[in-house]
């Protein structure tokens, strides 16, 4: 695992996605949605307006997860959200986006990881961190080799989550989310944390046991895993 401590985190994410869009214009991207990306989307998008960046048109991308319960379109969707603040600021069509189907969630797993393999499998994948050392939306006690599924949040993920609706009592309790075995098959993982907050969940994922306790820790068994942190969340180092 590479470790970067860098007030510079969006440029060099933003960079990596690059490079690898130009290098293979078809790529499959994994995207995360929170607010630990929004800085490299941000940055990837005024390079693309500028003229800057790659052409995104032959990208295939899948969501790390979905809220299930929430009205189709919902703004709080992750499905609405990485449309709004990645891919359609990239031009990416939205058929080329894909997101674990919360109208079907019982089926929505095995299909997920059927439509990953078809596409070839994700080339990088973007990931934040939860508080607790959640990845995506696999809580502490998840199975290190599952697969897409339905979970059932944490209260604590619930009030984290809460500022982007009204209340926690607002933030649906299931959810669809890739499972770590699945994040585990991206060819690179690149986790994005920053601010105080975060740095226990850090030190416990780059420092701490490999345990489902703290499922960021998966990143140890990966070949090719990159965390790019600022000082604030690398304090715990
Ligand atoms: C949510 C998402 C995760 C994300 C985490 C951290 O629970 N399901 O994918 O990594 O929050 O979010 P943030 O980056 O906003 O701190």
């Amino acid at each position: 695992m590479e470790v970067v401590i860098t007030p510079d985190a969006a440029v060099l994410a933003a960079d990596a996605i690059e490079a690898l869009v130009r290098a293979q214009p078809a790529a499959v991207l994994g995207l995360a949605t929170g607010s630990s990306p929004l800085p490299t989307y941000q940055e990837l998008i005024r390079r693309h307006r500028n003229g800057a960046g790659p052409s995104y048109d032959g990208v295939r991308c899948f969501t790390l997860d979905e809220y299930i319960g929430l009205p189709t379109g919902h703004p709080e969707s992750y499905r609405e959200t990485i449309f709004r603040e990645l891919t359609d600021g990239l031009g990416i069509a939205r058929e080329r986006v894909s997101s674990p189907d919360p109208s079907d969630p019982q089926r929505a797993g095995e299909r997920y990881e059927e439509a990953i393999v078809a596409a070839g499998g994700v080339d990088l994948q973007v990931l934040g961190i939860g508080s607790d050392g959640h990845l995506a939306f696999n809580e502490p006690g998840s199975s290190l080799a599952s697969t897409t599924r339905i979970k059932t949040l944490t209260a604590r993920t619930r009030e984290d989550n809460a500022r982007f609706f009204g209340s926690p009592d607002e933030v649906p309790r299931h959810v669809l989310t890739q499972g770590l075995g699945t994040i585990l098959r991206a060819r690179h993982l690149l986790l994005l944390a920053s601010g105080a907050g975060k740095a226990d969940a850090v030190a416990a994922a780059v420092e701490g046991p490999l345990s489902a306790s703290c499922p960021a820790s998966v990143l140890q068994l990966h070949p090719h895993a990159t965390v790019l942190v600022d000082d604030a969340a690398a304090s715990g180092l």
